[in-house]
């Protein structure tokens, strides 16, 4: 039985500023089976590495991404804003700024690291993002194993369109009640389903925890409960806790 693998949120956002290259260096160090990211288009076109559809939240300015070119994003810090979180180091996270897809590609190079890229389509339509997103992880992917995910289904159907091989799932954060169904009829890998889902519906989604990936899962319980499940990942804001648990079961 494989071991459920442990997937960085943003890369580990409850100790570093999300989807930084800080963040993904200090997931990686830490023995991340995989990094989750997200995925937004400039007003130039570049795809890059946030969360929100606006600045404000992440960094240090304001508006819409697709209103601002990549060097005008490149101008604002995507760390300063941490200093809400414990161990606020302004120094080093100051200078962090919103990477791009490639950037990230770059740095997950020496690395066997699996990559989830969740695009983020459901509220802004980026025209032309699957294309771009296929093009430069065919450039800068070095082959390694990549999960397209979104809570926007078309996004999806365009990136198997595009690339028949490409390995999809669906973000869902509600009941469903023939997960079979979705996974073979739109060709999933699989599904990516939050915790809340995943833990009340267990009993009758067993069968396909091999398919189900499952976040944002920080609680130790919840690790342990889904540990236990065996489904394929757990994606978690704090990878180290969740490596950890995972340790103590195979000693
Ligand atoms: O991909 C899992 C998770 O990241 C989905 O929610 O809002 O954190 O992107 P969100
Ligand atoms: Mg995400």
């Amino acid at each position: 039985m494989t071991a459920t693998k442990i997937y960085g949120h943003r890369g580990c956002m409850g100790t570093y500023p999300e989807n930084t290259l800080l963040g993904f260096q200090k997931a990686i160090e830490q023995g991340v089976d995989g990094i989750e990211l997200d995925v937004q288009l400039t007003k130039d076109g570049e795809v890059i590495v946030i969360h929100d559809e606006i600045l404000d939240r992440t960094t240090d300015g304001n508006g819409y991404i697709k209103d601002f070119t990549l060097q005008e994003i490149k101008e604002f810090s995507a760390g300063v804003n941490y200093e809400h979180f414990p161990g606020y180091d302004e120094a080093s996270w100051g200078a962090e700024r919103v990477p791009t897809l490639k950037e990230v590609l770059e740095l997950l190079e020496p690395y066997d690291t699996e990559l989830n890229i969740e695009l983020k389509t459901y509220l802004i339509n980026y025209e032309g993002i699957e294309e771009k997103v296929l093009s430069i992880v065919e450039q800068f992917g070095n082959g390694r194993k990549i999960i397209f995910s979104s809570f926007h289904l078309p996004t999806l159907l365009r990136i198997k369109k595009l690339n028949k091989y490409a390995e999809i799932a669906w973000l869902l954060d509600q009941r469903i009640s023939h997960p079979q169904d979705y996974i073979q009829s739109l060709d999933l890998e699989a599904l990516h389903i939050s915790k809340q889902v995943a833990l009340s519906d267990a009993f009758y989604l067993k069968d396909f925890f091999e398919k189900i990936r499952v976040w944002t899962v920080n609680d130790k319980d919840e690790i342990k409960q889904l540990l236990d499940l065996n489904v394929n990942a757990i994606i978690t804001d704090f990878p180290e806790r969740a490596l950890f648990y995972r340790s103590e079961r195979k000693s």
